[in-house]
């Protein structure tokens, strides 16, 4: 008994410890599967962009989806099988950019699970004010 209660113990902390080695893991992750299309900062070259930089996706979803586990549970799916219905990006960057192409076979679900919670997490990042109205915190209200 005492032993299982150290075992519960341990899995809470395990879980509930933000761990600073896990947080840089998930970023490499990212940096592996994604960052050759998604910048995790704002792309000098416009010529060279082949997909919305990490940011402006993060808070057009924070938008349409502004609790996490909602926001994570639409990414994993739409990740994994991305249609033109689905997508909360605007219109444009469709056309701009062609749909997202599936990732299947490129990351696993439980990855993806990590990398779209980490991106929740920290993008967009607190002094980002996007290019149109808005910010973080949702279209048309003001931080301070
Ligand atoms: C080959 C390039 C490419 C790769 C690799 C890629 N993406 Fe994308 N992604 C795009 C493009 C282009 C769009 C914009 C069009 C769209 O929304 O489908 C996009 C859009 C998105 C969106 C917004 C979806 C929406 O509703 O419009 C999310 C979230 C996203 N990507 C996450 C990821 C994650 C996480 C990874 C890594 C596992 C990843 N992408 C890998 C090209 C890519």
């Amino acid at each position: 008994m005492k032993f299982k209660n150290t075992l519960l113990m341990l899995g809470v902390f395990t879980i509930f410890t933000p761990s600073a080695q896990a947080t840089q893991a998930t970023s490499e992750l990212f940096d592996a599967k994604c960052a050759m299309c998604h910048t995790k900062t704002m792309p000098t070259d416009m010529s060279k962009v082949v997909a919305p930089a990490l940011m402006g996706v993060m808070r057009h979803i924070k938008m349409s989806y502004p609790n996490k586990d909602e926001a994570v549970k639409f990414m994993v799916d739409y990740i994994l099988e991305p249609t033109k219905e689905k997508a909360i990006c605007m219109p444009q960057k469709i056309e701009r950019f062609g749909l997202m192409p599936s990732q299947k076979g490129n990351v696993s679900q439980d990855e993806l699970t990590q990398i779209t919670s980490w991106m929740f997490d920290n993008f967009p990042p607190e002094n980002f004010r996007g290019m149109g109205q808005g910010n973080r915190y949702g279209k048309g209200q003001v931080s301070q």
